[in-house]
C-alpha cells in the first residue's frame, strides 16, 4: 500500500477525492498525512474527520523561505511517504523540497499545460476563447507547474455557461482523474521513476 502525505491549501476537495478512493479501496493508498500552509484550510477538518494525522506549517511565521521549506522537509519526511502530492498547496517549492522528493512528488494544476502555469487559469482560458479546458497531473520539479506531465483531462468550454460552472467541472475532473492516477502509481501501472515520455502520457476527455 502507498503511503500519501498530501500538501493542501484549502477547501480539501481533491483530498477528499483521494481519501474516499482509498477508504473504499479503488486506490491502494492510504494518506498517512497532511499538511497544510493554512491553519483555516478546510481540507485540515477533513482529515480530521478520517482520523489523519494533520500539520499546520504557517508560512506567515516564518520571516525566510528558507526556514519554512526546511520545516516542510522534516514533516514531510516523519510520515514516511512514498508519494508526495500536491492538492492545491499555494506555495512555490525551492529546490531543498523539489530535489528531495524528485520522482515522488507530484501535483494537480488546473489547465492543459504547458498552457497557463501559475493562477488565474479559468479566466486566461475565457480570456483567450479557448475552445477546451482541462487538468493536468505532472511530476514536480525545480521550475513552477513544468515537470513532466503524467496525464491530463480535457473538457470543452460552453460560452453559455458561468465561469463558476466551468470551475465546477474543472473540480470534478480533477476529482475524477487525480484518484485514478495515484491508483495507478500504486499498481505500478504507471512507474514515475523512470524518465515520463510524450507518448505515455494519459488523456482522458470528459463530457460532462
Ligand atoms: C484545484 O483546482 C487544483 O487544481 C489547484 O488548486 C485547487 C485545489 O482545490 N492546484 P481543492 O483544495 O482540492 O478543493
Amino acid at each position: 500500500m502507498l503511503r500519501l502525505v498530501v500538501l493542501i491549501s484549502g477547501s480539501g476537495s481533491n483530498l477528499q477525492a483521494i481519501i474516499d478512493n482509498c477508504e473504499s479501496n479503488n486506490v491502494d493508498a492510504k494518506v498517512v498525512g497532511v499538511i497544510s500552509n493554512n491553519s483555516k484550510a478546510f481540507g485540515l477538518k477533513r482529515a480530521k474527520k478520517h482520523k489523519i494525522p494533520a500539520v499546520v506549517i504557517d508560512n506567515k511565521g516564518y520571516k525566510y523561505r528558507k526556514d519554512f521549506d526546511e520545516k516542510l522537509l522534516y514533516e514531510i519526511n516523519s510520515f514516511m511517504p512514498d508519494l508526495v502530492v500536491l492538492a492545491g498547496f499555494m506555495r512555490i517549492l525551492t529546490p531543498l523540497i523539489t530535489s528531495a522528493f524528485k520522482g515522488m512528488m507530484i501535483n494537480i494544476h488546473p489547465s492543459l499545460l504547458p498552457k497557463y502555469p501559475g493562477m488565474n487559469t479559468h479566466q486566461k482560458v475565457i480570456d483567450n476563447k479557448d475552445y477546451e479546458h482541462g487538468v493536468s497531473i505532472h511530476l514536480v520539479s525545480e521550475e513552477l507547474d513544468a515537470g513532466p506531465i503524467i496525464a491530463q483531462a480535457k473538457i470543452l468550454v460552453n460560452y453559455n455557461q458561468t465561469i463558476e460552472v466551468l470551475i465546477a467541472r474543472i473540480h470534478r475532473a480533477e476529482h475524477i482523474l487525480f484518484p485514478k492516477i495515484i491508483g495507478m502509481i500504486a499498481s505500478q501501472v504507471i512507474d514515475i521513476k523512470k524518465p515520463l515520455l510524450n507518448e505515455n502520457i494519459i488523456y482522458e476527455e470528459y463530457d460532462f
